[in-house]
Parts: structure tokens; C-alpha cells; sequence
């Protein structure tokens, strides 16, 4: 038997993946940039043992959905196959963060499965390795390898398709505070929001434009110029979303909470409160703004109605292991 545990944040993408050029190897169609989250974590531990008859995952503390289970399966197989063993896996993996509450997990999964099955399995993996392999579980997995504000170059195939920290999370504290709006789980996921990307007549011009986004996102971090990343993430999130509107079929991801809430942030804005917004495949918003700011962002967002709970988060470290009697 061998095992080890593993500890991974989810993050929120301010320059958003959507959309592949490979579907399989998940390479995206343009690069992405993100924050990792602290405090939310997925601690995952696997465990290899002989007697083991098939792969079994439980999530929260349930046995997971078939559909779950595979994609853990397919991704194990490829470490597996890189580790030369065949041992099947127990996974039990929990998010410390309310389900249902649309904080994507499966980033946050990926990342602390493939960290701790490589563990485990004694792959001793660079972090642009782990990156790399992460990528193959979910696109946004890669991100959460590395710490702190994070880029994904879109690479051209497997091996130069990998994430890398731009700054470490004390280089700019900011926060994101999450807006709650529904706890319905979506119907349409961003695995099939991927395939149905290209469909939009759109998609050519977001992917065109992606690189001067990526420079001035990259710059604005690098120089801590909020105006500029405030300007830069509401355009590149509307755009997505744009994208969305129009594929076949039609994504529209957005409740009458989730304009009230961008209208509110454009305002509060306008009127010196550094705060902006970007929105993943989902209705929630997440509301970036500098730390000191936290606590008056989350009063008003509070009181907007329809915001059913608000989610506050710090710019998060890389993925980690868990030594020893601490797994
Ligand atoms: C809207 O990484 O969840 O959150 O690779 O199919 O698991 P899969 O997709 P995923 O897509 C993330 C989409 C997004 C934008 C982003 O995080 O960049």
C-alpha cells in the first residue's frame, strides 16, 4: 500500500480559458491568467493498495456520481501509465467550501489529485510537470498548481502547455469576494462549454484579441495598477460571455442578480471605490478589489438583493503535500 494527501486551492481567472484547440490534451485556444484562492482547498488522498479490485472515489464524504468517477479513472491511467504501475486507487477528496455555491471545484481537485497520486506513486515532477498533467484532468487544474497570480501559456501540444506563477501572492493583496447568487448545480458545464465554444461566430475574434488582453492583464498585476486590470478583466469576462450567448446552443449563464451586481460594482467605481468584476461559467460574481476595501465590498454587496451568501478570499500559495500524520 502507498498513499499521500495533497491540498489545493481553486482560482478564479481574471484572462478566461474558453475554448480548445485540442479537446483531448486540453490544450486551450487562448492563454489564461488567474488568482489562486485562499482559504477554499480541496484536500485530496489517495491511496494504492493491491487489494484495491477497481478505483473508488468518494467526495464530501459520499460515494461520487459514475460520471465523477471516470474522469478521476481516465486521469489516474495517465499517471499510472507514467509511474509503470498498475495499482488501483482509493480517492477521498473534500472541499472545505459549500457545494452548490458555484466555486469551481474541479481545479482545485485536479490539482491536489495529481499532486497526490504522483506522490504516492514516487514520480518525484517538476511544478511545470505537475502543471502539465493537472491541465489533462481540467484545463483550469494547471492554475492551481503554481502559487499566487498565475499564467497558463496556451503552448502548441502537450509539453509546452503549462502554468507558471507571474507574482507571488504578498506581491498585491487583493481579494475576491464572492457573490452567491444561486446553489443550483448549472446544466451546462464548462467541459461541453469548451466543445460548444466554436460554434460562436465570436470565438475568432476573443481568440484574436486574447494575447493584447494577456499583455495588459500581465502588466497591470506586474505594476499593481488596478485601473488597468479592472478595465482589462470586465472586458475579457464580457466577452466570454458573449461567446456563451452565442454558441450553438446558447449558454446564458447570467440571473437578473448577476447585472444588478455588475451594474452596482461599475458605480461604486465611478464613484472611487476600486472594485471590479468577473464572472465564470455561472451566475455568481466575483468582485475584485484591494484588501482594504474588503470589508465595505462586502457590506454593499450584502444588501443587494438576491445575494444569498458573500464568499471572501486572499490571493492563495501554490498546491502542497501534506507530511506525514497531518494526511
Ligand atoms: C469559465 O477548467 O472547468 O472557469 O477543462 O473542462 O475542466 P475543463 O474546464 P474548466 O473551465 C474553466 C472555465 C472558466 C474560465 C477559467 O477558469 O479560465
Amino acid at each position: 500500500m502507498t498513499s499521500a494527501t495533497a491540498i489545493a486551492n481553486p482560482n478564479i481567472a481574471f484572462i478566461k480559458y474558453w475554448g480548445n484547440r485540442d479537446h483531448d490534451l486540453r490544450i486551450p485556444s487562448t492563454g489564461s491568467i488567474s488568482m489562486n484562492l485562499a482559504g477554499l482547498e480541496t484536500r485530496t488522498k489517495v491511496v494504492f493498495d493491491s487489494n484495491n479490485a477497481a478505483d473508488q472515489l468518494i467526495l464530501n464524504g459520499r460515494v461520487a456520481r459514475a460520471d465523477a468517477l471516470e474522469r478521476v479513472r481516465v486521469h489516474l491511467n495517465l499517471i499510472r501509465a507514467r509511474a509503470g504501475i498498475g495499482l488501483f486507487a482509493q480517492v477521498d477528496s473534500v472541499n472545505n467550501f459549500p457545494t452548490g455555491t458555484g466555486i469551481a471545484s474541479s481545479a482545485s481537485g485536479f490539482a491536489a489529485l495529481t499532486l497526490a497520486a504522483c506522490k504516492a506513486l514516487g514520480l518525484d515532477l517538476d511544478e511545470p510537470e505537475l502543471s502539465r498533467l493537472a491541465r489533462r484532468g481540467s484545463g483550469s487544474a494547471s492554475r492551481s498548481i503554481p502559487g499566487g497570480f498565475v499564467e497558463w501559456q496556451m503552448g502548441e501540444d502537450d509539453e509546452s502547455s503549462y502554468a507558471y506563477s507571474i507574482a507571488p501572492g504578498e506581491h498585491w493583496s487583493l481579494v475576491d469576494t464572492i457573490a452567491v447568487l444561486s446553489t443550483e448545480h448549472k446544466h451546462t458545464g464548462s467541459r461541453q462549454g469548451h466543445i460548444f465554444a466554436d460554434s460562436s461566430m465570436l470565438q475568432p475574434a476573443r481568440i484574436v484579441s486574447a494575447p493584447e488582453r494577456l499583455y495588459i492583464c500581465r502588466q497591470a498585476i506586474l505594476r499593481r495598477d488596478f485601473d488597468a486590470l479592472a478595465d482589462v478583466i470586465e472586458l475579457d469576462s464580457n466577452m466570454m460571455h458573449a461567446v456563451m450567448m452565442t454558441s450553438n446552443p446558447p449558454l446564458m449563464y447570467w440571473l437578473p442578480a448577476t447585472i444588478a451586481v455588475m451594474h452596482a460594482v461599475r458605480q461604486w467605481r465611478k464613484s472611487g471605490i476600486p472594485a471590479t468584476y468577473t464572472i465564470d461559467a455561472g451566475p455568481n460574481v466575483h468582485v475584485i478589489s484591494p484588501a482594504d476595501q474588503a470589508v465595505q465590498v462586502r457590506n454593499k454587496l450584502e444588501a443587494i438583493p438576491g445575494v444569498l451568501q458573500v464568499i471572501v478570499a486572499q490571493v492563495g500559495g501554490p498546491a502542497r503535500y501534506l507530511l506525514g500524520d497531518q494526511s
